[in-house]
């Protein structure tokens, strides 16, 4: 529980600047205001030198829960791995509350290892370096009750304090919406001008669109680039008649890319075995590669590759 402790310790680290009243008290040369200033300006010193070691970093990010978030992050870091990239790609499942990364992508019961460097994240598939709170728990059962600031100080360590080495991607799953890790989140990847950009899941309904313009603005008031939207449980095909049926209807993504003024990475449709794929801890582009679905997100890591790499 090296991590858990280390992260209460944090708490009250990332409360420094509120923390005005401990100025005058002095802990023998030093004030405690100044030892938790020192503290907080070295982990981020830490996390700008991880960082600087990944070459692109991308945050997944909705307005709305339950859209596919953790599904796109773990299929394009599959994909991105696939093509060429084994040992080269990392996901930050930066939902502390209901982490789902390691099911996922069957990584859950790793013990993590802790060296002086710091500590080693757990490996999935293809070698995908993963970081979760799901490694931190003692049981299924165990809930996470903490509220925003300690999330934060959770999400500052596992920048910091895990020993990611050098990547090629790192891709960060966020919880549903713009709240406390999603700033935390873009605000320390940013300190080194390190966000390569933002990629937004919606479905395609008109409730979810109404949120997705939030989470564009949030994304450009932090001053990162969208790197587009994902239209994600776009239509189904029936397959014992084949007959398609928009059950969230269709097209609200790319409509939305047009009047925002963002790309549009494509459109993904519902498919049992993503789900199916998903519970097993299986990677589903790598076993049904020639579905419609894993060509989608081919398609899509195609795209963010070429924005990124040219
Ligand atoms: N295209 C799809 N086809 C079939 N099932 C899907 C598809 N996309 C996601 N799912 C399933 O829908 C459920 C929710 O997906 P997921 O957990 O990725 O959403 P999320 O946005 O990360 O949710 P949360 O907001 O709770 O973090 C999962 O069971 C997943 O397997
Ligand atoms: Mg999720």
């Amino acid at each position: 529980m090296l991590v858990l402790c280390a992260v209460t310790q944090n708490i009250n680290s990332s409360a420094y600047s509120k923390c005005r009243s401990l100025r005058g008290k002095k802990m023998g040369a030093e004030s405690e205001f100044e030892k938790r200033k020192r503290e907080i300006e070295e982990q981020e010193q830490r996390i700008k030198t991880w960082m600087s070691k990944i070459k692109h970093k991308i945050v997944v990010l909705s307005g709305k829960g339950g859209v596919g978030k953790s599904t796109v992050t773990a299929n394009l870091a599959v994909a991105l791995a696939w093509k060429g990239r084994p040992n080269q790609v990392g996901i930050l499942d930066a939902d502390i509350t209901g982490p789902s990364i390691p099911k996922m992508l069957g990584a859950r019961k790793q013990v993590l290892e802790s060296g002086p460097p710091g500590i080693f994240p757990a490996l999935g598939p293809l070698g995908i370096k993963i970081i979760s709170m799901d490694f931190l728990l003692p049981s299924d059962e165990t809930p996470v009750i903490w509220r925003g600031p300690l999330k934060s100080a959770a999400i500052r360590q596992f920048l910091a304090d895990v020993v990611w080495g050098d990547l090629e991607y790192l891709i960060i799953d966020l919880p549903p919406g713009t709240g406390d890790e999603a700033l935390s989140i873009m605000q320390l990847i940013q300190l080194t001008q390190g966000l390569d950009g933002v990629v937004i899941v919606t479905i395609p309904s008109e409730v979810s669109q109404l949120v997705v313009k939030k989470a564009v603005t949030f994304t450009r008031e932090l001053k990162a680039p969208v790197l587009g939207i994902v239209e994600n449980m776009s239509g189904f095909v029936c397959p014992y008649c084949g007959r398609r049926v928009d059950i969230f209807r269709s097209g609200g993504g790319e409509k939305i890319s047009k009047d925002l003024g963002v790309p549009f990475l494509g459109k993904v449709p519902l498919d049992q075995r993503i789900c199916e794929d998903a519970d097993q801890g299986m990677p589903f582009i790598v076993r049904h590669p020639d579905s419609p679905a894993a060509k989608a997100f081919m398609e899509i890591v195609e795209k963010i590759e070429k924005t990124l790499e040219g």
